[in-house]
C-alpha cells in the first residue's frame, strides 16, 4: 500500500476499537495524527501502541474531549467504509452484557456471508487504503467492510 508519510489524520474515537487500530496503522504508514476520545489512558494505550510501531514522538498529538455530531463535518464527496459486526466494546457499552453479547456474535456469525464477525484492523486496513493515493480515483463511495452481510437476507 502507498505510504502515508506527509499525511496529517484526524481519527476520531482513537481510544478503543476500530479507531485506535486505524489509528495503529497509520502510523505504521507514517501519517502525523490527531487522535481523539474521551478516556485519557486509553488514549495513551493507542498512542503507545503507534510508538512501537514508529517511534517518532513528533507526529501524535493527543486530544481527549467529547465530540458532537456535526453534519457540516459530513464530507459526501470522500469515500468511507460501511462496518459490518466487528469485535469493539461498542456493543457492550450500549448495554449489552457478556451473555447477551455472546449471543449476539453468535447470531453475527450466521447474517455474514463469511460466517464470523469482523476486527477492527480489517476495517483500519480499508480506510488506511482509502486515505492512500492508492485510492485515487475513489470518491463518494461507500465500501462495505462486512464479511458479506449486505448480501444476506436480513432476518
Ligand atoms: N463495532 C461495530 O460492529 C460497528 C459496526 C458498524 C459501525 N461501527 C461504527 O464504528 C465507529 C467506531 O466504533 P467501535 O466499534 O470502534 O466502537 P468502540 O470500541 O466503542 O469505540 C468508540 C470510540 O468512540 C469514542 N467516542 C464515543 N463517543 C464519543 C464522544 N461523544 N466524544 C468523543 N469520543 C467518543 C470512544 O471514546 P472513549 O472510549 O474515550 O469514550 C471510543 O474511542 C462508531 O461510529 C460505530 O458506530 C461499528
Amino acid at each position: 500500500m502507498a505510504s502515508l508519510a506527509g499525511k496529517v489524520a484526524l481519527i476520531t474515537g482513537a481510544s478503543s476499537g476500530i479507531g485506535a487500530a486505524t489509528a495503529i496503522l497509520f502510523a505504521k504508514h507514517g501519517a502525523k495524527l490527531s487522535l481523539t476520545g474521551r478516556n485519557l489512558d486509553n488514549l495513551n494505550k493507542t498512542k503507545k501502541e503507534c510508538l512501537k510501531v514508529n517511534s517518532d514522538h513528533q507526529k501524535i498529538h493527543l486530544l481527549q474531549g467529547d465530540l458532537f455530531y456535526s453534519t457540516e463535518f459530513k464530507l459526501c464527496t470522500r469515500p468511507s467504509t460501511l462496518p459490518g459486526v466487528i469485535v469493539t466494546e461498542l456493543q457492550r457499552r450500549g448495554g449489552l452484557d457478556a451473555e447477551a453479547y455472546t449471543k449476539f456474535l453468535e447470531h453475527s456469525r450466521k447474517t455474514h456471508a463469511l460466517g464470523r464477525t469482523g476486527q477492527p484492523i480489517e476495517v483500519a486496513r480499508v480506510i488506511a487504503f482509502l486515505a492512500s493515493s492508492d485510492s485515487s480515483f475513489i470518491t463518494g463511495a461507500t465500501i462495505p467492510v462486512d464479511g458479506g452481510r449486505h448480501a444476506m437476507c436480513p432476518y
